[in-house]
């Protein structure tokens, strides 16, 4: 096996605002988009910062919830129809997957397909792209991984291949989801960018359902998502040095049936000034940050979106309760 572990294409300092600080970044640039977000209107704070080292492992957590169907259903949905899957890729392949983690999903899926070219897995994390090389080396030692390490979402190029494989990008967790259409439309058209035609897209989907089972996945009783929530305020008091009161905000998860989409806030239990890097910010009682969003998509809004980016669906497989999709498709 060879593993060539490679900088982004296109380097933090010339794109200040692809990683975070704890990979590299100058720390202002994490105070940037904190100060911003919360001086906005409506107050945010960009998901990405969700996912620190503390963050990751309670994201971890989230995904053996029983409320929490998606990342086992999306589990079932391949384990039921991998052969099929692996057979609509084709053979040959370059296998590229944005924001791999710890790479579990790809590694049966590359083990069933037909003589894959090359693993490009990409993420920000060093050493989770670390952890996997390891297993790969000892599960399939005859595979070519070679991890990038870098935001998906900055890079111009995911490495310098030769031209010439056919490559499938695989994008599964509904981490699509997590942008709005129209960013969801710009990221698959910048991965469509870096593809040729009959190149393929793996996606997987979270679909529109019953709102009682979207928001308890999003609100679960053993209050998981609420200490991911409140994990990027104790982010920004370590890093930024804030005075956040923790107890002083309370996790909100809603669907919105016209926007379609799970919203994630923190709210404010009370009027409060918080000090954040010099200012301080007034919070007024019930006023929210707004921390994420998970979109749902139904099997029409989904082949709209992959049309709209080039992309045209080949297939798509479901669970028996339509609750998630895996989709393929291929550029036009
Ligand atoms: N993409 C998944 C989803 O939307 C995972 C995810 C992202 C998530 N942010 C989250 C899950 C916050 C729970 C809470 O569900």
């Amino acid at each position: 096996m060879n593993i060539a572990l490679q900088t982004p294409p296109v380097s933090a300092k010339e794109n200040p605002s692809s990683v975070g600080p704890e990979e590299g970044t100058p720390p202002n640039e994490f105070t940037k988009d904190v100060i911003a977000g919360l001086t906005a209107p409506q107050k945010t704070l960009p998901c990405k910062y969700l996912y620190d080292e503390a963050g990751s492992r309670i994201f971890e957590q989230i995904c053996e919830l029983e409320d929490y169907y998606l990342t086992r259903t999306e589990a079932e949905i391949f384990s039921s129809h991998l052969p099929d899957i692996a057979k609509e890729l084709g053979t040959g392949v370059t296998l590229i997957e944005p924001g791999a983690g710890n790479c579990e999903k790809a590694e049966p899926l590359l083990a069933i397909m037909e003589s894959p070219e090359a693993y490009i897995p990409i993420d920000i994390s060093p050493e989770i792209l670390l952890g996997a090389r390891a297993r790969f080396e000892a599960s399939q030692p005859e595979l070519l991984v070679r991890p990038v390490i870098g935001d998906f979402t900055q890079m111009d190029r995911w490495g310098d291949e030769e031209p010439g494989n056919r490559q499938v990008v695989f994008f599964p967790g509904s981490t699509i989801g997590n942008f709005t259409h129209q960013q969801a439309q710009n990221l698959l058209q910048h991965f469509a960018a870096q593809m040729a035609p009959g190149d393929g897209l793996l996606l997987g989907v979270d679909l529109v359902k019953d709102s009682v089972v979207l928001e308890r996945a999003y609100h679960d009783d053993r209050h998981v998502t609420e200490a991911f929530n409140k994990n990027l305020l104790r982010r920004i008091n370590r890093e930024l040095g804030a005075d956040f009161d923790l107890d002083a905000f309370s996790h909100r998860a809603f669907y919105h049936p016209l926007r379609q989409r799970v919203e994630m806030h923190l709210v404010s239990l009370k009027d409060q000034q918080v000090r954040v890097a010099d200012l301080s910010i007034p919070f007024l009682e019930g006023e929210s940050i707004h921390t994420e969003n998970s979109h749902k998509y139904t099997l029409e809004s989904l082949a709209s979106l992959l049309n709209k980016a080039g992309f045209q669906q080949k297939h798509y497989w479901t669970d028996t309760n339509n609750h998630y999709v895996i989709c393929y498709a291929e550029i036009f």
